[in-house]
């Protein structure tokens, strides 16, 4: 019960639930067949940069968490990574940074989840698996390939993985931090790893490629990376807004040829975000031209699908639909019958939403804050003027 009162509370409020998105999504079918088409590309191996492009409120937010829901419940790893004001896209060390320390995965002991502790989780399969010459073996082999993307990255990971065997704590730590990207690490302690640099802005990515190898050979079919309110780029200096439009390019052009395999790059924004000519994609030509050239479908473009899902306004019948659901929960846990028949609710809801926003504006989040709104008042006020005479007509 607690669980379904936070996630009327979520609703009340505006924003998405923690969990159980997918039990409460409603429409976006062809949204919904995009999310799965992308999260199945990266684990045949693909790479893909996709946008998700929607007003506020449409469900950007939580199209990512469907996403993530689901790829987390097919073996991938997901970092969920949210664009504000103190990290904005512009700085590639930056990003592998955030997405190191934003990384989930579906483990099986429900322990959340972390760098660590997907190591850690890998370590005690291998040391449970009984034959432990088996299991260095197969750690070895997935060092010596990770040599080729960037040798730093592999002796730490190395040292890390023999001090998590070892159980010497403090030099795992220490190696886990590097790996993560921290950039304040005194020089005695990269003594101690063997290493002189950290990860900058030079090799982050081949770092973060030999990382996404790396979850690869332990099993994991890809790694995902959401990046929701990208339009907050906009508001940044324009010398940090271009970097950051050229990080994307970057992006598009790894994954483009074949870099960045298993990999898969969503980013959420509002219109504005895609059609402003002067801060927006439009204003960094060389990323606009991209994302046209792959609307166009030129041929040498391995995938034809547009790589932005524009989210659909939802129809009367989807406004309908989720307000079953929504409606359902709440006499659940308010113990009372709505009795007023569901379609006059949603009109209700409708004519009511229509006097805070200018025609054509309703979104899913304004719907559902009016909606919650009218049946906390009908619960606690059944007698009221306006639902009686809902109630009368309906007889
Ligand atoms: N397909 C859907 N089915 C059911 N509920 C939805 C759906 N999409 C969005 N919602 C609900 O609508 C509200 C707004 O969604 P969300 O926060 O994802 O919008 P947004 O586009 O991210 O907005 P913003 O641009 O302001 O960040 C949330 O309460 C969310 O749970
Ligand atoms: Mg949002």
């Amino acid at each position: 019960m607690k669980h379904k009162d936070q996630l009327l509370n979520a609703l009340r409020m505006g924003v998405i639930p923690s969990s159980d998105v997918q039990t409460l999504m409603v429409g976006k079918r062809k949204e919904k067949e995009e999310v799965a088409n992308f999260i199945q590309t990266v684990g045949r191996g693909g790479s893909q940069v996709r946008f998700f492009n929607g007003p506020y409120g449409s469900g950007k937010t939580f199209m990512l968490k469907y996403l993530s829901e689901v790829a987390l419940s097919q073996n991938y790893i997901v970092a969920n990574i949210p664009i504000h004001s103190g990290f904005g896209f512009s700085k590639l060390d930056g990003i592998y940074t955030n997405v190191m320390n934003h990384l989930s995965v579906r483990l099986d002991d429900g322990k959340g989840s972390s760098f660590e502790r997907i190591f850690d989780y890998w370590i005690d399969n291998l040391k449970a698996s009984g034959n432990m010459s088996d299991a260095t073996r197969s750690i070895y082999s997935v060092i010596k390939d990770l040599n080729d993307y960037n040798s730093s990255f592999s002796n730490v990971l190395l040292t890390y993985i023999r001090a998590k065997i070892n159980n010497d704590f403090d030099l795992a730590n220490t190696a886990a931090a590097w790996i993560k990207g921290d950039q304040n690490m005194s020089y005695q302690l990269k003594k101690q790893l063997k290493v002189k640099g950290s990860v900058d802005k030079e090799n982050a990515l081949d770092i973060f490629k030999g990382f996404v190898r790396l979850m690869h050979l332990m099993g994991y079919k890809g790694v995902i990376v959401t990046f929701d309110e990208a339009e907050l780029i906009m508001q940044q200096r324009v010398d940090i807004r271009l970097k950051a439009y050229g990080n994307m390019r970057q992006l598009i052009d790894s994954s483009g040829m074949g870099e960045l395999d298993y990999c898969g790059f969503i980013f959420a924004g509002t219109p504005e975000f895609f059609e402003n000519e002067e801060k927006g994609v439009k204003s960094y030509q060389a990323l606009y031209q991209r994302i046209g050239e792959l609307i166009k479908g030129s041929a040498d473009v391995v995938n034809m699908r547009q790589p932005v899902i524009e989210l659909k306004k939802f129809t009367k019948e989807d406004y309908t639909e989720l307000s079953h659901k929504v409606i359902k929960i709440h006499q659940e846990i308010g113990g009372y019958e709505l009795g007023v028949p569901i379609e006059y609710m949603v009109n209700l809801v409708m004519l009511e939403s229509s006097k805070l926003i200018k025609e054509d504006g309703l979104t899913i989040r304004i719907y559902l804050k009016k909606l919650l709104e009218l049946l906390d008042l009908l619960k606690d006020n059944p007698d009221l003027p306006i639902f009686k005479a809902m109630r009368r007509r309906s007889d």
